[in-house]
């Protein structure tokens, strides 16, 4: 194949965002063999915008479909019924899509109605429960089950994919695309934003809490904020920093359980420069977020992940994460361990990266353009150190 390909990516949530945005990037520095398309369905807005601003990113089509309260039908739906549109007048030779949300699983299903190739950035994470996250597994699933190119990040994720019979030569592992967006956005003499100028790095210990997966909403999470709250009762040197996600399901859970208490400082969601900057200087991080998972080990920052699976079992394996649930009891002693036996914290504190060495982004356009015959050698794969 000698022309141009056109290759769309589509992609809705702040962390596809984060994630899609050094393939953007890197598809755009190959302009005399690509043709970069951009499609945002907005199934966020302010927390899309702001990565799209972060990276300079202008989407060619925004589909701009979030409502509040919306539901799975209504994303799936609407994305769908817009992606269509787009398609029908603007048709790309590769779809690629990120990881597991509803837009993923609804851009593909779209590109495969269209009989459109589709490369699945982020691909093969497993937790073998359809429940847990819900409904992640199931999109990333029915994602891997119709597309072409497998951009699995880890050698885990690759057998995983192995395992259900995705022949080798389709997948490629490339390491995480988060941790090119990380190394593209953490730097030692970044000044952290005026909202975070009030913490006391210099005599507290800081705990940074996020919090948004749709199973663990309700009681799950009341019992885990709960649990934050007599720790902050409890350790007069801590303070928690907790960037509340705009779901209004979530918000407002925290305020009524967290709301007003001294030391604790809900805000709003950080732009993902100061984010990620504030991650490198807190001490211990608390989350059911994916990619929170993948970006704390590289800092060296201990995650305790307030959920009962994970899809990301290397940073366990490496020691940097536990998995703790939402049970109260047992997330105020696992804080608490961290928080009062310094050997305990030195032995998760180590800086692991086995999610990926910077170099993703370029890999996966190696791959596609290997894959359409552009190039002759396929990219080495990444391999953690
Ligand atoms: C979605 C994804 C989840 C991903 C998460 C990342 C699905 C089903 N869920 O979950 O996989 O881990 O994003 O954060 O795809 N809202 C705003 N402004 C924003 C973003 C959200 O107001 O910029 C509010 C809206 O009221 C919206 C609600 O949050 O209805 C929930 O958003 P939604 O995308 O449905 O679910 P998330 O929990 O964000
Ligand atoms: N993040 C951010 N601002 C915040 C909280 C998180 O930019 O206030 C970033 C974080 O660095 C990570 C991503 O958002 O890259 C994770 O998003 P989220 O937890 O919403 O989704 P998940 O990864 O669980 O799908």
């Amino acid at each position: 194949m000698t022309g141009k390909i056109k290759v769309m990516s589509i992609f809705g949530t702040r962390p596809e965002a984060i994630k899609m945005a050094p393939v953007v990037m890197e598809l755009m520095r190959h302009s005399d063999v690509i043709e970069t398309r951009t499609l945002v369905t907005a199934q966020h807005r302010e927390m899309l915008d702001q990565v799209l601003h972060l990276f300079r990113i202008v989407p060619d089509y925004d589909l701009n479909i979030m409502a509040e309260g919306q539901t799975l039908f209504d994303i799936t739906t609407r994305a769908m019924l817009g992606i269509n549109e787009v398609f029908q007048k603007d048709r790309p030779d590769l779809v690629l899509v990120h990881g597991d949300t509803t837009t993923t699983f609804a851009g593909a299903l779209a590109a495969y109605y269209h009989q459109i190739p589709i490369g699945h950035v982020e691909a093969g994470l497993r937790t073998h429960d359809i429940y847990s996250p819900f409904p992640e597994e199931m999109n990333r699933r029915l994602t891997g089950g119709i597309a072409t190119l497998h951009f699995a990040p880890t050698p885990t994720a690759q057998a995983n994919l192995a395992a259900e019979g995705v022949p080798e030569r389709r997948i490629f592992v490339t390491g995480n695309t988060v941790i090119d967006a990380l190394h593209h956005t953490v730097r030692p003499d970044y000044v952290l934003p005026e909202e975070l100028a009030q913490i006391d790095f210099a005599h507290h210990r800081v705990l940074l809490v996020t919090t948004h997966r749709r199973e663990n909403l309700g009681e799950p999470i009341r019992h885990v904020y709960r649990a934050i709250r007599d720790i902050i009762e409890q350790l007069e040197d801590v303070e928690v920093v907790f960037p509340v996600h705009r779901n209004p399901k979530v918000r407002e859970i925290v305020r009524e359980e967290l709301g007003g208490l001294s030391r604790v400082h809900l805000i709003d969601p950080l732009d993902y420069e100061p984010f990620a900057n504030l991650m490198a200087r807190v001490d211990v991080v608390l989350t059911d977020s994916g990619g929170v998972q993948e970006e704390a080990p590289a800092l060296g920052k201990p995650v305790l992940v307030l959920r009962d699976t994970t899809e990301r079992p290397e940073a366990v394996a490496a020691g940097t994460v536990r998995l703790i649930g939402t049970d109260e009891k047992r997330v105020y002693s696992e804080t608490m361990r961290l928080l009062t036996e310094p050997t305990a914290y030195t032995h998760m504190a180590e800086a692991v990266n086995p999610y990926g060495d910077g170099q993703a982004a370029r890999r996966i356009i190696e791959a596609i353009l290997y894959h359409a015959g552009h190039i002759h050698t396929p990219p080495e794969p990444f391999r953690s150190a």
